[in-house]
């Protein structure tokens, strides 16, 4: 197995030195060389600016209470905003391989990353913030690690698998 696939894990304590713009280009350009149905790279990336992360956090604590992902969108040093261009059928699933893509780019760097599905439930706040009129996917956090955390327990694989002969 690639080392990156088994290295890989969610990182939810970062540390507050700054990444540099360049290497987060670098990754997602890792992001946009996914597969996507018909290459139609429906993908598209916002990297937001400090105020607006806060604002996000802030939302998040507020609906529901302080929670981990909250804390991690206002301590790590970028959040980037994943959008779906259009409603084509298979849109969400190319954008799932090129967040997948950019997790493991940036376990190549030694770089923590989470994927933050939970914007979701705060979607409405987030267009108030950032005027793009296109569906919100995820977000994906990305920075300097300050924890190692173990791997999280998968099923087997023949507990995932039917082989039909
Ligand atoms: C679609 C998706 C949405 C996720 N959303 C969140 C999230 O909002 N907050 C969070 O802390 N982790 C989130 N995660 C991370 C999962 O909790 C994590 O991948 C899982 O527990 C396995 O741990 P690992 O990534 O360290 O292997 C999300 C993962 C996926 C694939």
């Amino acid at each position: 197995m690639l080392k990156e696939i088994q290295n890989r894990r969610s990182i939810r304590n970062y540390l507050p030195d700054e990444v540099t713009k360049e290497e987060i280009l670098d990754i997602l350009q890792a992001g946009i060389n996914a597969p996507s149905a018909k290459n139609n790279q429906p993908w598209r990336f916002v990297i937001v600016s400090k105020e607006i992360k806060d604002k996000i956090s802030e939302k998040m604590v507020e609906l529901y209470g302080p929670n981990k992902t909250a804390e991690v969108i206002k301590t790590v040093p970028y959040l980037i905003l994943v959008y779906n261009k259009d409603n084509e059928y298979f849109n969400h699933l190319s954008i799932g391989a090129a967040i997948e893509n950019i997790l493991l780019e940036t376990t190549n760097r030694n770089l923590g990353s989470l994927w933050i599905g939970y914007i979701k439930k705060i979607e409405d706040y987030v267009k108030e913030l950032v005027n793009i009129d296109l569906e919100l996917v995820s977000a994906i956090a990305i920075g300097i690690k300050n924890e190692e955390p173990v791997a999280r327990p998968r099923l087997k694989l023949e507990d995932v698998l039917t082989i039909i002969e």
